[in-house]
């Protein structure tokens, strides 16, 4: 699959500067499921701790998903009207696949075992901790989700993130084992009239420091 070039490198900073979270949708434009998984290869891309990739995404496309969905999303109606609603998982046993993942990296020449067998120790004495898995699963599967709404923007889609939903119902309307924690929705589509426009962000003084003076207002 086609990645973004270097040479569109503009393009990135363009789709961060163009990007809004939409509430409107075109229900009458659908996405080829050729697209929704280029959204997800996209996303993959994104950085995770020890490459371990905790994150999942489930794409809900057919209408009676997307009105079950819709039911444990507080009825927000873009879950329904966007060509696709994602439902971004964390994995919480992410760490158990350090050994393949990481002999992956040795296969292909980027470092040696003995390097792996270092991460997959510290993964294993970082992972005992369940708060760490879970902090470790919203990182991750926020990171692809951001990374997935840069593409779809990069590609003439709009988005919509939602955290706007109820976990257990959700859990259990999509029967979603428990290893997986949902961590967002992301609607997904062609926009339609009416979206706001991006809203006024923090002045960068309120939340950069240069150095360590914590004195943020
Ligand atoms: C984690 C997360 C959860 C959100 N949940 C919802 C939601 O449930 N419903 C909604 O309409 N917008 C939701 N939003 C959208 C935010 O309101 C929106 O990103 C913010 O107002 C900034 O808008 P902008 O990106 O268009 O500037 C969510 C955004 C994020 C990042």
């Amino acid at each position: 699959m086609k990645l973004l070039s270097l040479r569109k490198r503009m393009d990135a900073l363009e789709a961060i500067s163009h990007r809004i979270s939409a509430n409107q949708f075109d229900p009458a434009k659908p996405l080829t499921r050729a697209e929704i998984d280029e959204l997800v290869q996209y996303a993959t891309q994104a950085p995770s701790s020890f490459n371990l990739q905790h994150w999942r995404f489930a794409a809900v496309t057919e209408h009676s998903d997307k009105e079950r969905l819709k039911a444990v999303a507080y009825h927000q109606q873009k879950v329904v009207d966007a060509a696709v609603t994602f439902i971004v998982l964390g994995d919480l046993e992410a760490h158990t696949k350090a050994a393949d993942i990481l002999g992956q990296s040795v296969k292909e020449g980027i470092f040696d075992q003995a390097k792996a067998e270092e991460l997959i120790e510290m993964a294993r004495v970082m992972y005992v901790d369940p708060m760490v898995r879970r902090d470790e699963a919203i990182r991750s599967a926020s990171l692809a989700a951001m990374t997935l709404m840069l593409a779809a923007e990069a590609k003439g889609l709009v988005s919509g993130p939602m955290v706007g939903f109820d976990p257990q119902a959700l859990r259990q309307e999509f029967q979603i084992p428990e290893r997986y924690l949902p961590v967002m929705l992301i609607a997904v589509g062609h926009g339609a009239p009416g979206n706001w426009p991006r809203k006024p962000r923090l002045a960068l003084e309120d939340v950069l420091v240069h150095g360590v003076d914590w004195n943020l207002p």
